[in-house]
């Protein structure tokens, strides 16, 4: 991983919290994704304003924050399908966002995109498809297997949800960027999918998962806090317990941000 001198990554915004388990050094030369003052500006707004972090390769990294404070953005700029990117964003080693390594990383839109009128194993066939991929198990893993042959269409909330996640797991990539895969979900499931992306990241996978549901934090090895467009902190969830004198995500986080 190539550094550019005199600048330090995620150090060089002194607003930001960050944990000391991991040195900003280490975090850079084991980064699957590196971002130095990446900002996006959608429609007449900023949605990131400056954003510098790197996200460790093999780990769960959660993306959390309040609704419109980015995430999304922030997903659709690593997966290289975002316009009006400035700033240094660096994906598996290469420069210039994710377009160029687009084959290595599995992208699960917010709003789950799904062809109606397949069944559910039509539908991954048609991903594994375009990617040169098999789909050995996929469905099991997501939980799907008892639905393989309904039509999408005919899917609940859930179930459609989990069929584009399933897609973005085709083909083992390398970067896994997951957008509220857990949304809408029972807490049952919701528990068999983070330990799913436990099993990935131990596979070797590296997870972005975001959520709005702070609580969810408990689940990854290391935090992305976004907030209007900013970052917050970067850290673990056990350094954010530490930091803020509370188990509780919420509470947690606004102390946080009151701590700044
Ligand atoms: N297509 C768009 N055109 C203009 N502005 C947009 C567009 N999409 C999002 N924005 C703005 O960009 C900012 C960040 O939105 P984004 O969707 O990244 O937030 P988010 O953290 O993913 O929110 P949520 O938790 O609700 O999904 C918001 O202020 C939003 O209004
Ligand atoms: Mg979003």
């Amino acid at each position: 991983m190539s550094r550019t001198p005199g600048n330090r990554g995620s150090r060089a915004d002194s607003r930001v919290v960050t944990g000391s388990e991991l040195t900003p050094q280490r975090r850079e030369e084991t980064a699957a994704v590196l971002a130095r003052d990446v900002r996006v500006r959608r429609g007449t707004a900023e949605a990131l304003r400056g954003v510098s972090f790197s996200i460790a390769a093999g780990r769960i990294t959660g993306l959390l924050g309040p609704s419109g404070g980015g995430k999304s953005t922030l997903m659709r700029a690593i997966a290289g399908v975002q316009a009006k990117v400035t700033g240094e964003l660096r994906v598996l080693g290469v420069a210039g966002g994710g377009a160029a390594v687009r084959r290595q990383l599995g992208y699960r839109p917010q709003a789950p995109s799904v062809y109606e009128d397949l069944t559910v194993a039509e539908n991954l066939r048609y991903f594994a498809a375009i990617r040169a991929a098999r789909i050995d198990g996929l469905l099991e893993r997501v939980g799907l297997g008892g639905q393989t042959h309904q039509l999408a269409r005919d899917l609940s909330g859930g179930q459609r949800a989990r069929v584009s996640l399933a897609a973005a797991l085709v083909g083992r990539p390398r970067l896994l960027l997951l957008d509220e895969p857990t949304v809408g979900l029972d807490p049952l499931l919701r528990r068999e999918l983070w330990q799913l992306f436990a099993e990935l990241a131990g596979e070797g996978a590296t997870l972005l998962v975001s959520s709005h549901v702070l609580d969810e934090a408990r689940h990854c090895h290391d935090l992305l806090l976004l907030r209007e467009g900013q970052l917050v902190a970067q850290l673990t969830p056990s350094e954010l317990i530490a930091r803020t004198g509370t188990h509780d995500m919420d509470e947690a986080f606004v102390r946080l941000i009151e701590q700044r």
